[in-house]
């Protein structure tokens, strides 16, 4: 349900100041500095039944929480356990660039920054100063680039308006 819908337009107004980021499940996720955990709380378990429009509005959230929101939490529950990477000098996995985000840095609004998902090869974009390219397998984040890379602006599946 959307976080909206529980309230009455009148315990919006007031509420809305607090500006809290909403996510498409309807949970709100603050921003939080998790730096006191030594790894990510939550990582993302590949499912296969989960649909190209389910990957659409994960890819969305996955750019909310890393660029616009600062919401580690969340963009780590969206991330698998392998995170191939192909970032010089990083290793493979989620571990080594948890202390990269764990204090919840925003990167930028959706106003100067970009996001994709292309499901013809189920890639997702972000652009801000660099772009990075993920892959999705099983409804995760599973494969990273960030060297060259540039949003196939023809090819960004449009979500649903309900969900963006
Ligand atoms: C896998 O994804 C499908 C589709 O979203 C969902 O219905 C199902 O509950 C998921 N299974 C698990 C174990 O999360
Ligand atoms: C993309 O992922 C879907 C499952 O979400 C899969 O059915 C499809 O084959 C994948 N496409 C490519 C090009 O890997």
């Amino acid at each position: 349900m959307r976080f909206s819908l529980l309230l009455s337009a009148g315990l919006l107004a007031p509420l809305a100041v607090l500006a809290v980021p909403v996510g498409n499940d309807g949970a709100l996720h603050a921003r939080e500095n998790l730096c006191s955990l030594r790894t990510p709380p939550v990582l993302c378990q590949a499912n296969s039944s989960v649909t190209v429009e389910e990957t659409a509005q994960r890819a969305y959230k996955f750019y909310r929480a890393f660029v616009v929101d600062g919401d580690p939490r969340t963009m780590f529950s969206l991330i698998d356990s392998t995170y191939k990477q192909h970032h010089p000098g990083y290793q493979d996995g989620p571990q080594p660039i948890w202390p990269l985000f764990c204090s919840g840095n925003k990167i930028g609004t959706e106003q100067n920054t970009a996001w994709c998902f292309d499901a013809s090869t189920n890639m997702s974009y972000a652009q801000y100063s660099t772009t990075d390219r993920w892959r999705w397998v099983g409804g995760c984040v599973h494969e990273h680039w960030d060297q060259g890379e540039s949003i196939p602006k023809s090819k960004c599946y449009k979500l649903d308006a309900a969900t963006s």
